[in-house]
């Protein structure tokens, strides 16, 4: 099992990036798509700072395939509900994630099932999706309510709460527990602060392009490999403390410590380390922002946060959790607006992909080798698919209007062979935490409170989200 190994990056310099990136797009044996391919810093600039105006710029002016350079390269976009079937589900296989302009990430994260393809990825999915069927999903709610009532606790009426690094903290201890059987108060864990770390190593991602080059002291690199290094720490001191004592569980660590191929090989510390940061990262981070733009727009729009709150407590027992109805998406109104959350806010925002093979779509060829991206965010926001789309509005999720969505145009959760592998989790521990914040509180924004967002690389409030802590009547 250990022979199978992802290809090595091409370069991981990223001046040699840069130099490379020229080099495939002179070799590229057809025209990229139309576009805005001169070189422009302020491009660049706004595709950093708030890229959302500037790709639905690019779909209304070139329609749903279009070229932008970002910075030195040109780049790809594919809009829209055929776009994103193209690419994440009929012609999957022409396009890789590993060299993609995402490959940043895999500094932190490693060779996990996110930065590698096919056959590796293929494998590490089949070792790990056990931990992902419903039963064992349903089972981590006790994890769950638990971790999110203990949070809670130190709520008080008139208190103002970070909402975002308050649930960046809670989804953090849920992702250690639930997936990885890691105690958030051992000793370990207490010595490092992973969300603490998360967001440090994170921030490398949120900065400019021309700090991302950098590679001496205090810079966002170093702050990132500082970040990396103690929580490696924290990983593979459990991975150690399993091999040794053979304690197992029903979590993925187990899985992967566990996992043989016909020859008896096994996974090595290093690759489950990738597996584990991978998750670590990809399970806490998306929920967290999830978390976070739901509360916000429950403030705003507070009569949805009272419908949410009506039809708990119409419920056979009250404001209690009911694990089958929270897996199962059956309170309407909370579902409907968690859908329109991840509408509205898809936090992994974007499909980062390399084309393998010259491809050619809606009558634009594309060279191989080339940055192609799909966006859920964009998609979410396309006048012509969604009325209205800026507008927050969960009814677009009732049953019958959801059923006229065309395929491909509601992808939160991505699609195809790569679709997110915890879309389940992610769904159960958002609707868990909403469920118990909205049973007990009502959160306010502060008068003078304006959200922007960052990219980081998922998406954000970027100055968290300060909110005053109400009673629910
Ligand atoms: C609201 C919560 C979540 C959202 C919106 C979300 C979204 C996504 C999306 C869009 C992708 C596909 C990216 C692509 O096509 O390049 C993805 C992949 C992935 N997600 Fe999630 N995710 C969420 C929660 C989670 C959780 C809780 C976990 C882990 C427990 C997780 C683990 C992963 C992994 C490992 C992948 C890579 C899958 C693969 O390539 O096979 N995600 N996620």
């Amino acid at each position: 099992m250990t022979a199978l190994t992802p290809p090595s990056l091409r370069h991981e310099n990223p001046f040699r990036i840069l130099m490379q990136d020229l080099a495939d797009e002179r070799a590229a044996t057809v025209p990229y798509p139309p576009g805005d391919t001169g070189f422009s810093l302020a491009r660049t600039k706004r595709f950093i700072e708030d890229p959302l105006p500037l790709l639905l710029e690019g779909y209304e002016r070139y329609g749903p395939i279009f070229t932008l350079r970002v910075l030195h390269s040109n780049v790809v976009f594919m809009l829209g509900p055929a776009a994103n079937h193209y690419i994440t589900v009929s012609h999957a296989s022409n396009f890789q994630w590993r060299e993609s302009h995402f490959r940043d990430l895999i500094a932190l994260l490693g060779d996990g099932l996110l930065t590698t393809d096919d056959p590796y990825h293929r494998r590490s999915r089949a070792i790990m999706l056990p931990a992902f069927h419903r039963e064992r999903i349903v089972a981590s709610i006790g994890v769950m309510v638990s971790e999110t009532e203990r949070a809670l606790e130190r709520w008080v009426v008139g208190a103002r709460v970070d909402v975002y690094a308050w649930t960046r903290k809670l989804a953090t201890r849920i992702a250690m527990r639930a997936l990885f059987g890691i105690d958030p108060d051992g000793r370990a864990a207490r010595e490092i602060d992973a969300a603490a770390m998360f967001e440090q190593a994170l921030a490398f991602y949120a900065s400019a392009y021309q700090y991302r080059f950098l590679r001496t002291s205090r810079t966002p690199w170093a702050r990132l490999q500082e970040a990396s290094r103690k929580l490696n720490r924290l990983l593979y001191g459990e991975i150690c403390e399993r091999r040794a004592s053979g304690r197992r569980g029903e979590d993925v660590l187990s899985l992967l410590l566990d996992a043989q191929d016909e020859d008896g090989g096994t996974l090595t510390d290093g690759q489950i380390r990738d597996e584990m940061m991978t998750l670590l990262f990809a399970g806490h981070d998306t929920t967290t922002s999830t978390v976070s733009f739901m509360f916000y727009e429950l403030a705003r729009h507070p009569w949805f946060a009272d419908r949410i709150v009506a039809e708990q407590r119409a419920l056979p027992g009250g404001a209690a959790v009911d694990a089958e109805l929270l897996m199962s998406g059956g309170l309407k109104e909370l579902e409907m607006t968690l859908e329109e959350t991840l509408r509205k806010y898809p936090p992994a925002w974007i499909g980062p992909r390399k084309s393998v093979e010259p491809f050619e779509f809606n009558g634009c060829a594309v060279p191989g080798g080339a940055y192609v991206n799909y966006s859920s965010w964009a998609s979410h926001h396309l006048p012509d698919v969604w009325e209205q789309p800026d507008a927050f509005r969960p009814e677009r999720f009732a049953p019958e209007a959801k059923a006229a969505l065309a395929k491909g145009a509601y992808i939160p959760f991505g699609g195809g062979s790569r679709t997110c592998i915890g879309m389940r989790f992610g769904q159960l521990e958002v609707r868990t935490i909403a469920t118990l914040i909205c049973g007990r509180f009502a959160l306010e924004l502060p008068a003078d409170f304006e959200l922007t967002i960052r990219q980081m690389p998922t998406i954000s409030p970027r100055e968290g989200l300060p909110m005053i802590v109400g009673e629910r009547s």
